[in-house]
């Protein structure tokens, strides 16, 4: 598991070692933690190895998860070369790796992919409208030229790959300062800060809890051979921006009020993932609606203010 101390690898990490599997965690810690993993350390069947994947890696293993990649935009633009090498790179060396292995490879795309999309909601089979020289670009082109990489192995060296395209996902073990809406509007409610909206609030996201992301990245992992995706992993329910914080500002009980800042560069208006494919494929829906989702997130970030 590339990525495996940020975020969605750590819960992956946890669900494949509940269901028996050894887990490699392999990250260099750039927007990951080793708190994420901390309670792995005494497990018999967890390793964990510091490494960059833009540098290539020789271990032996069964299956890789290729999560690696900073996610959110502070992130991905404070250094937006390393971030494409971490997309590209790390994608020829992780499919160098397979390739070498005879191994099964999942990619963890993302909608972003899609760009400001023209057609709503998303479905796989829509090419996307994408900035190619924006501040964006470094993350959504790095993923499209992943995306790229892995069909032009899968064609020419009949490599066995799994293409996820994951919609925003929240849940606990995010990133306090990642500027992420779900993460930031929580810090700002539990601190009683005002809550910043961009643009007039209307425009709309969809939010996957990451217990059920990982349900459906495990599951695609899971399909026959001939079954590449790509396949969009996300809950189709929308929601404004706007209501999201209002929804926050109930469950954290806080006096927060709400401002408006200008929009940014490329931000998407809507995004909403088409599921019909995973529905068909894996038989998997989102089961946790918003509301259930933001408990737990809350609470987490509650624990993490108070440390
Ligand atoms: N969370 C979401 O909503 C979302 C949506 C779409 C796609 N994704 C994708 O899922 C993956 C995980 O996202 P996340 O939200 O857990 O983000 P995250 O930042 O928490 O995790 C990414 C992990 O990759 C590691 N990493 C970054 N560059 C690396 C490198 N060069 N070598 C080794 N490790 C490196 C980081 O240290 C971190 O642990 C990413 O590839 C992201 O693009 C996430």
């Amino acid at each position: 598991m590339t990525g495996g101390a940020g975020f969605l690898g750590s819960h992956l990490i946890d669900r494949l070692l509940a269901l028996g599997h050894e887990v490699l965690c392999v990250d260099n810690l750039f927007t990951g933690t080793k708190r994420n993993i901390d309670h792995l350390h005494a497990a018999p069947r967890f390793e964990f190895m510091r490494h960059d994947v833009t540098f290539p890696l020789y271990v032996e293993v069964d299956e890789i998860y290729n999560l690696a990649c900073p996610a959110s935009p502070i992130h991905y633009q404070h250094d937006p070369v390393q971030t494409t090498k971490t997309s590209v790179h790390g994608a020829i060396n992780l499919l160098g790796l397979a390739k070498r292995l005879k191994c099964r490879i999942l990619q963890a795309s993302t909608s972003e992919v899609y760009g400001d999309p023209s057609l709503h909601p998303q479905p796989e089979s829509y090419w996307g409208n994408v900035n190619p020289v924006g501040i964006r670009s470094c993350y959504d082109e790095g993923k499209r030229c992943a995306e790229t990489l892995f069909f032009d192995y899968h064609r020419q060296h009949k490599l066995e790959i799994k293409v996820a395209s994951i919609f925003n996902t929240y849940g606990p073990r995010m990133h306090p300062a990642d500027g992420r809406v779900v993460s930031n509007f929580i810090v700002q409610a539990l601190k009683n800060e005002p809550i910043t909206l961009y643009g007039n609030g209307a425009q709309t996201r969809s939010f996957c809890y990451v217990d059920d992301l990982i349900d459906g990245v495990i599951r695609l992992m899971d399909t026959p051979k001939d079954f590449t995706g790509p396949l969009n992993i996300g809950n189709p329910s929308e929601f404004t921006i706007k209501a999201l914080a209002e929804l926050i500002i109930e469950q954290t009980g806080s006096n927060s009020q709400l401002v408006f800042l200008p929009l940014p560069q490329d931000d998407p208006r809507q995004r909403r993932p088409d599921i019909s494919r995973a529905r068909e494929r894996l038989d998997w829906q989102p089961r946790v609606p918003l509301a259930e989702g933001l408990k737990p997130t809350i609470a987490y970030f509650r624990e993490r203010l108070k440390a």
